[in-house]
């Protein structure tokens, strides 16, 4: 056949159909505390918007937070009865393991979903998650494939999960050796910040997600990098009004990337505000998961700030005002998996930038800072200057700290 007559026949035989619709997304995140007070409404406005029956609701608890908190489950029914024209609990809360180990057990999301089901949730009911960023993904994740889709109600409990996961579009678990291999984007139907969970936030979660903080300010916002620096002694100490207003301004900043950035979904090859986590996330699983998403995200901001310094997008002063701000608070600036080699030689970490290339797709894009408070995408990172700044930052720590 020639191409003029296979060109007619292919012409003949195609047809098509552009489909194209939009679907707006909008979903209240409310700051305060007390939303377990039984006057105070926030909670039950949040679970029956646009509801004219009463919704029903199933509760699911982190572990840990419902060992620290051990009145809460009384504290939500009491709340329910009060708001019984508008919700009603669907059964008893279901608790689920908090932290890492939750969200890289292989039945961590079909055991939410079974509970789901027994519950016989439809797609008017909503599930209230309660917990820390693991908890909050498995239970999101959960949600988001019951029915193809329930209501999402978000109350998260740590300082990562207040600032940064509980108040975005994703969920995931890790599978086949990957972090967040498997997962969804599901926007919420709310998000309650109750800073009253956070007078018994483990350390380690405390401050670990203070390095959030320090990411978004580092590519976002330099005044923030400044308060950052004049707060972290008080970070430090525990001091939880200073924590409320970092949390509250680093959610804002993720909240206005969601909605202004114009790529909710990742479906270009970056991820503008994951500075700093192409090694934290590589840390995080040669560790075992032994070192936590904060402190490898601290890791790994300070690899890439001596990076951005060696590639003068950095003075030497912001480098240093970066490290000693997060020492300062009791960010770690060093793990001894940044020096660990495989067989061959190569520092493991950089096997970092490969995965974190496959996960976003396209490209390899990773942001670092130009100058602090600016953001500036680069396409490639170079393996010897690498080194060199796993080496640096191994001599500043060998040095002591505020070195
Ligand atoms: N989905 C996203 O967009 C996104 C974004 C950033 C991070 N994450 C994920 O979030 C996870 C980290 O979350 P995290 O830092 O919140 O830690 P976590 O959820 O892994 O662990 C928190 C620990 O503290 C306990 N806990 C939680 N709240 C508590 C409270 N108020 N009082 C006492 N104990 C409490 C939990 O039981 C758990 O042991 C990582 O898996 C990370 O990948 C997800
Ligand atoms: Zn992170």
């Amino acid at each position: 056949m020639s191409r003029r007559v296979e060109k007619t026949v292919a012409a003949r035989s195609v047809r098509s159909v552009r489909q194209r619709f939009t679907v707006p997304f909008e979903y209240p995140v409310v700051f305060g505390r007390g939303f377990f007070d039984p006057a105070c409404p926030v909670l039950a406005d949040a679970v029956a918007r646009g509801a004219s029956e009463v919704r029903r609701v199933q509760v699911f608890i982190d572990s840990g937070v419902a060992a620290a908190c051990p009145g809460i489950e009384a504290r939500l029914k009491a709340y329910a009865r009060r708001w019984s024209a508008r919700m009603t609990l669907a059964g008893p809360c279901v608790q689920v393991p908090g932290g890492e180990a939750a969200k890289t057990s292989s039945s961590c999301v079909t055991d939410a979903m079974r509970r789901m089901a027994d519950a016989h949730l439809c797609r008017h009911s909503v599930v209230l998650a309660i917990g820390g960023g693991s908890a909050l993904d498995v239970v999101g994740l959960a949600a988001s494939l019951v029915h193809r889709g329930v209501r999402l109600v978000r109350m998260p409990t740590t300082v990562l999960a207040q600032a940064d996961s509980g108040v975005g579009v994703k969920n995931g678990v890790d599978a086949y050796g990957m972090k967040n291999f498997a997962g969804t984007f599901a926007p919420p139907f709310a998000v309650l910040v109750d800073f009253d969970f956070l007078p018994t936030v483990p350390w380690s979660y405390w401050i670990g997600g203070v390095s959030e903080a320090f990411k978004v300010a580092m590519i976002r916002d330099r005044a923030m990098f400044d308060r950052l620096c004049a707060v972290a002694p008080r970070l430090r100490e525990r001091d939880e009004r200073a924590m409320v207003a970092v949390v509250e301004q680093t959610a804002r900043l993720h909240l206005e990337h969601i909605r202004t950035g114009g790529d909710p979904f990742e479906f270009g090859s970056s991820r503008p505000l994951d500075f700093g986590h192409w090694s934290a996330h590589r840390l995080e699983i040669v560790s075992g998961y032994a070192i936590g998403h904060g402190q490898a995200v601290a890791v790994g901001i300070a690899l890439d700030t001596c990076y951005a310094c060696r590639k003068r997008l950095i003075t030497a002063a912001e480098r240093d005002a970066a490290l000693r701000a997060m020492s300062a608070c009791g960010l770690p600036v060093w793990s001894d998996e940044l020096a660990r080699r495989d067989r061959e030689g190569r520092l493991v970490v950089l096997k970092g930038l490969e995965d974190f290339r496959e996960h976003l797709g396209g490209r390899l894009t990773v942001t670092l800072p130009a100058p602090i408070g600016r953001g500036l995408e680069v396409h490639a990172m170079d393996a010897r200057l690498v080194e060199a700044c796993v080496g640096e930052l191994e001599r500043r720590h060998a040095r002591g700290p505020g070195a």
